[in-house]
């Protein structure tokens, strides 16, 4: 089986999290991504443009030495966001957006959007600035089932804003239904959709079936296999309007292990090879690069990396864990599981030379 050599890719939708956690975690998305869009539900969030930049700046000095990686930012929309805000975001080339957090829906989503009516001039304010609107697609009502959240959010919030701001440049983050998939495939071409690997391979069996499985637990959920189907017929399809974005989103074992455990799955030591996985089976390595190095670029209007990847059919087995300094301890996707895909030559973390804490736990660094 020969290897795969593609455009470095880009991560459309990441958290690295500060302090610590963001000094742990960098380097695994940085052995791979050329570029991430970093996702702003920091506590307290990321409102503004200074902001951002400062936490840019953090991110830098996070990365391992000789690395190129670039960070852009999303600033976190609130029903206060003052449309100056919006203004100086436009002329920042570092911030590529607003994200929308329909306050309860998520991680540190509280000081996020209560009634999106409420934020329409800001909308409009977007739309006429053409700043991409980074939305996370779920209703927060309790009586809606939590595994419809998504498809009723699309109907009731999604077509009405895409109907009154027909210009305004939306991302449907992380879509996970085949709702979500058909909203970004009939809109037109400001309409985009990112998709994650754990979506792409797991479905709600993954974390309910023989046992509840705290890792495998993300927002939105995952869904039934219909669903995750037509993800990856979308993902493997060529349309440029889906694209690569992990929704890495990295939380201490004991936070995820837990009465009420935190949502987010932690995949960016194994994220392209997870997705290479996802495109073998469907018969589609061919589009790959494609989905993980170019539609995402063109729709946020950047070039294209211009180093590469190279992916060898080389299984290797996930570690348990991954150990980072202040006891911080995260289990990855599929972590204990084999893996077919390697990454060669990965940028190697300097905590790679860290010497390993058991048979199955990596103290960092790629797999070698
Ligand atoms: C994300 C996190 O942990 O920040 N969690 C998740 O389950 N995806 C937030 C988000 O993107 O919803
Ligand atoms: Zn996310």
């Amino acid at each position: 089986m020969q290897t795969l050599t593609i455009t470095r890719p880009d991560d459309w939708h990441l958290h690295l999290r500060d302090a610590a956690m963001l000094a742990f975690v960098t380097g695994f998305s940085a052995r791979q991504f050329g570029r991430a869009l970093v996702m702003p539900n920091l506590s307290p969030p990321i409102t503004t443009v200074e902001q951002a930049l400062d936490y840019r700046h953090r991110i830098l000095a996070a990365l391992p030495p000789n690395c190129e990686f670039n960070p852009y930012l999303s600033l976190y929309l609130t029903e206060n966001t003052p449309p100056q805000e919006i203004e100086s975001a436009a002329q920042s080339p570092f911030i590529l957006g607003f994200k929308l957090y329909p306050a309860g829906a998520t991680t540190h989503s509280e000081a996020g959007v209560h009634s999106l009516k409420t934020i329409y001039p800001l909308l409009e304010y977007m739309e006429s600035h053409d700043l991409v609107l980074q939305v996370h697609g779920e209703v927060t009502d309790g009586n809606i089932d939590i595994f419809d959240r998504e498809k009723v959010f699309i109907e009731r919030e999604l077509h009405p804003i895409h109907e009154r701001f027909p210009n305004l440049r939306m991302v449907l983050e992380h879509i996970t239904t085949s709702e979500g998939v058909d909203f970004v495939h009939r809109s037109p071409a400001n309409i985009a959709g990112t998709i994650t690997p754990q979506h792409l391979l797991y479905n709600r069996n993954a974390l309910l079936a023989g046992g509840i499985r705290p890792h495998y637990y993300c927002l939105p959920v995952l869904k039934r296999e219909t669903h995750r189907q037509a993800l990856i017929q979308a993902a493997t399809s060529g349309n440029p309007k889906f694209f690569l974005g992990t929704d890495s989103a990295p939380h201490t074992r004991k936070s995820k292990e837990s009465a009420c455990g935190c949502a987010g799955c932690f995949s960016s030591p194994l994220a392209i090879e997870l997705y290479a996985e996802v495109f073998e089976q469907a018969n589609a390595l061919d589009k790959l690069e494609n989905f993980s190095s170019r539609h995402g670029a063109d729709f946020y209007r950047l070039p294209y990396n211009s180093g590469t990847v190279t992916l060898e059919p080389a299984a290797w087995t996930v570690p348990d864990c991954y150990i980072g300094p202040d006891g911080i301890e995260i289990v990855p996707l599929r972590s204990g599981e084999t893996i077919r895909w390697r990454l060669r030559n990965g940028y190697i973390s300097s905590s790679s030379s860290f010497s390993k804490s058991s048979n199955s736990s990596s103290r960092g660094g790629s797999p070698s």
